[in-house]
């Protein structure tokens, strides 16, 4: 039989010190992206080396961008938004992101090329961007709703939309927006349920004809993009399991340094500071207009809470993490409005209430809500089957430093999609985590 190694955690000491965490997935996907169409030369400043970062880059580089990597920058020779046919099929691994804004991106421009990725990619939605596409009059194929995407030069005949977009994604408002960039006229969307605004961000900093007043976004185009500085705040989505890691412990005070704050993004501190979570921002600031700051948090006593669906996409990468906090908080907590966490890498209010039950946790879940039964002693001990999903590995390796029972997750290599240092940052930490061989 085949012997995997894998990690696993269990009880550990204090966590204490000054850390860095890796560099924000979602900005560093987009900054590759975006300077790709900037005429000229971009350096990006700590991008994220992560395989779903690098998948983007890789992809770029076969629609022939050059892209060198120096010491401490990466350098895009963008072209205005010019790409090359590729040779092969457009890979992007494991990453919604990646393939979600780059099929807006090639559905403008003039080539023809062909976007897939891995098994569990392949089983995520794609009709969401889609539709918005097809009423932009591109050419695109789809296999019945989901990848491999192919689209086609269809020689400038797309025309802008209006959008209301139903659900709050900020992959399907990108994909629309980066479209966009290559539709003479002006693209409006208008958001119900606002979400993560990293890619206006970008590309207003970089110059680009966009305006948003209240729920409505308008991007005016033809753009020219001027290439500039990026520097990569940390990702605040990798904070979180430090964050909620440092108030399970005993004794622990850490401080995070240049996480990325963005409102869209933070609904984690609200719902935690509900719970009686002791946590501080120091030193805000900016990074390319990104809000930017320390983050100091200390041990707590957790307490349970009700969240309700108006936060859910400022906190829809956090649910797994935020489940381990409310597992060990006192009291019941309750989550509602959770349709969009069926389509992750896993489907998230599956993967994460199998895992915690099998390992203790008394909770009751329903068609889109959970409800757990927080307790200060959980059992732990029974192997965890993420579903190949990073954050319900990395949301059970950190229940596992506080349970009875060490735990064991089934595979560790889907960490590396999005923080691949896990292992180490927490070691370093204090947490007892180490590879484990399984049979
Ligand atoms: C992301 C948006 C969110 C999030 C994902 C990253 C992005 O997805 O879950 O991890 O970078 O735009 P949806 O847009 O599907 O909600």
């Amino acid at each position: 039989m085949k012997k995997t190694i894998t990690l696993k955690s269990s009880k550990s000491k204090p966590l204490n010190g000054i850390i860095n965490v890796p560099s924000d997935k979602s900005i560093s996907i987009r900054s590759l992206i975006i300077s790709s169409t900037c005429l000229g030369n971009t350096k990006v400043f700590k991008l994220l080396e992560s395989e779903d970062v690098i998948n983007t880059l890789k992809v770029l580089k076969n629609l022939k961008i050059k892209i060198i990597k120096k010491n401490s920058y990466y350098e895009v020779f963008g072209q205005g938004g010019f790409f090359s046919d590729p040779q092969k099929i457009l890979d992007f691994g494991n990453s919604g992101t990646g393939v979600r804004l780059m099929a807006g991106l090639l559905s403008t421009s003039e080539v023809n090329a062909t976007l897939s990725g891995d098994q569990s990619l392949s089983s995520r939605p794609m009709k969401r961007i889609v539709d918005p596409l097809q009423e932009m009059n591109v050419s695109i194929k789809h296999n019945d709703g989901f990848l491999p995407i192919k689209v086609f030069n269809n020689n400038n005949q797309h025309v802008p939309i209006n959008h209301t977009l139903n659900v709050g994604s900020a992959q399907v408002k990108s994909c629309i927006l980066l479209a966009a960039l290559n539709v003479k006229g002006t693209t409006k969307i208008v958001e119900k349920i606002p979400s993560r605004d990293h890619t206006e961000i970008m590309l207003k900093f970089l110059g680009a004809n966009l305006v948003k007043e209240k729920n409505v976004i308008k991007l005016t185009s033809p753009n020219f993009l001027e290439p500039k500085e990026l520097r990569i705040p940390g990702d605040f989505s990798s904070a979180a399991f430090v964050i909620v890691a440092v108030l399970l412990s005993k004794k622990s005070k850490v401080k995070l340094k240049d996480v990325g704050l963005n409102y869209y993004r933070t609904g984690l501190l609200d719902v935690l500071k509900k719970m009686n979570a002791n946590i501080s921002i120091k030193n805000r600031r900016n990074f390319n207009g990104e809000v930017v700051g320390d983050i100091e948090v200390e041990s707590s006593n957790l307490v349970g809470t009700v969240v309700n669906k108006n936060i859910v996409p400022r906190l829809i990468d956090e649910y797994p993490i935020l489940f381990v906090a409310a597992s060990f908080a006192s009291g019941v907590s309750e989550f509602y409005g959770l349709n969009e966490l069926k389509v992750k890498e896993s489907n998230r209010l599956a993967s994460m209430s199998n895992a915690l039950s099998k390992n203790g946790v008394k909770l009751k879940l329903g068609h889109d809500f959970i409800k757990i039964f927080g307790e200060k002693k959980q059992e732990g001990g029974n192997q965890v089957e993420t579903e190949s999903d990073h954050r319900v590995a990395m949301s059970m390796l950190i229940f596992g430093f506080f349970s009875n029972k060490s735990i064991v997750i089934d595979e560790m290599e889907m960490i590396k999609t999005s923080f691949p240092t896990f292992k180490e940052l927490f070691q370093n930490l204090g947490a007892k985590i180490e590879y484990f061989q399984k049979l």
